[in-house]
């Protein structure tokens, strides 16, 4: 079988590292990708917002099974236009991956079916929201409707900070389109874990849990990023809470969409907040997490391609999957000043190293000149390692870091504190 993954990062490495140990997959192709996926993937140069080139290449070359890594062109619709033309894709259509584009679709769905979430106003205007900021309790998250690459998303302490951010949002419109809407949120205290499942709609896989870590500093310090790493299993989510969480938010929200009559069909990627009065949905995603995949796959027994492949078909009861009892540990190394400004093009050190069977490096933003490695992003290498226990896994992940270097360099040095306690 021939696969084409979409996308460019640690996950989309990670996933064509995976696929490509199925006995049923004999290529794959990756686009854009990147160099550092060469080893496992062809590098298609075509972006992941280029639906008709995608779909072009997929016809001529035969493609079996498209797998798509990022949300943008699950918003877009590229899984329906790929299905109008009878070519297999993995992701849910353009109606149910709204579930990730519009924050408001996703909290109707919550409100119809009775799904555990935050209380929250949603407004188009900026009047009314200000005028409700004068006398609601702080603090309160601000959100903007769309997708804003994860920085729609603000936390205000008082009604100084709610306005700026409501002006920014809605006035000087930062997010675009994206900021057309805003939602004024109630602030949930509590540990915030990643909860993924794969549907066809009707049968549910649930993948193990994971835990990422969003502040760019130790301690859960600095800005919101993309994810500095992550870890699974969680030994302090107990089976119970585990169980809750399947029944109230992964089932109930499966259901909800087909008795919306927009089936979801791919990854439900639910961000929760385990608070006291039980869990809560922070977010829905429609795809994988970056860098919750590299952690998964890393414990997933079983053959992806079998998985992503029935779950396309409607037939996701027909494959089964274990997960390795081992923990694993993803840390991301990033250039210095990401989130914000960062520059590119420092040559890395060390990749030439053998790192043993349970260490794995993702490629998130590298670029090969002349057999040389260098930055190219601000997430640039996942290090990912499995351990007998959580403290193992993160002594391996972190011994393998020790041996590659660049310049300003950084990443968190506590990822799984929260498991450790
Ligand atoms: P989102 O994109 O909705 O996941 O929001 C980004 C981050 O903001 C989340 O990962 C949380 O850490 C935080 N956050 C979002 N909503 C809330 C909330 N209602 N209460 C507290 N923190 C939140
Ligand atoms: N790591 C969070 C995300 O992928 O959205």
């Amino acid at each position: 079988m021939k696969v084409l993954v979409i996308g460019s990062g640690a996950r989309e490495h990670a996933l064509c590292w995976k696929l490509k140990q199925s006995r049923h997959v004999k290529q794959i192709f990756a686009a854009p990708g990147s160099d550092g996926m060469a080893k496992v993937a062809t590098l298609v140069p075509i972006g992941v917002g280029e639906i008709d080139k995608l779909l072009a290449f997929a016809r001529e070359n035969r493609v079996d099974l498209t797998v798509v890594g990022p949300e943008d062109p699950l918003v877009a619709g590229i899984v329906d236009r790929f299905q109008k033309k009878g070519l297999r894709i993995y992701g849910p259509g353009q109606n149910a991956a709204r579930l990730e584009g519009s924050k408001a679709y996703a909290k109707d769905v919550m409100r119809r079916h009775a799904i555990p979430t935050a209380g929250h106003k949603t407004y188009d205007k900026p009047e009314p929201a200000l005028e409700y900021l004068t006398h609601c309790d702080y603090p309160v998250v601000l959100k903007a409707d769309g997708l804003a690459a994860g920085k729609g998303v603000s936390i205000v302490e008082d009604y100084a900070q709610a306005e700026a951010a409501v002006k920014e949002c809605m006035v000087r419109k930062r997010f675009g389109d994206a900021g057309k809407r805003l939602l004024i949120e109630d602030f949930l205290q509590g540990e915030e874990i990643s909860v993924h499942a794969i549907t066809d709609g009707h049968n549910i896989l649930p993948l193990c849990l994971a835990q990422d870590h969003k502040r760019v500093g130790d301690g859960d310090s600095g800005e919101n990023t993309g994810g500095m790493g992550t870890y699974s299993p969680l030994p302090q989510v107990e089976e119970a809470t585990s169980d809750q969480i399947q029944e109230e938010i992964i089932v109930r929200s499966v259901h909800a969409m087909n008795r919306e009559e927009v089936p979801f069909r791919g990854t439900m990627f639910v961000g929760v907040m385990l608070t006291k009065q039980g869990p809560r949905v922070l977010e829905y995603n429609v795809r994988f997490g970056d860098p919750e995949t590299q952690t998964i796959l890393a414990r997933l027994k079983g053959d992806l391609f079998e998985i992503l492949s029935a779950t396309v078909d409607g037939k996701l009861d027909q494959v089964q999957a274990d997960w390795d009892e081992r923990t694993a540990v993803t840390v991301v190394l990033a250039s210095g000043g990401y989130p914000r400004d960062f520059a590119k093009g420092y040559k890395i050190h060390g990749l030439e190293y053998d790192l043993g069977p349970d260490v794995m490096v993702f490629h998130a933003g590298t670029k090969k000149v002349d057999g040389e490695w260098f930055t190219n992003g601000g997430r640039v290498l996942s290090v990912t390692a499995l351990g007998q226990d959580l403290q193992e896994a993160r002594a391996k992940a972190y011994a393998a870091i020790e041996k590659i270097r660049f310049d300003k360099m950084i990443y968190r040095k506590d990822i799984g504190w929260r498991g450790m306690k």
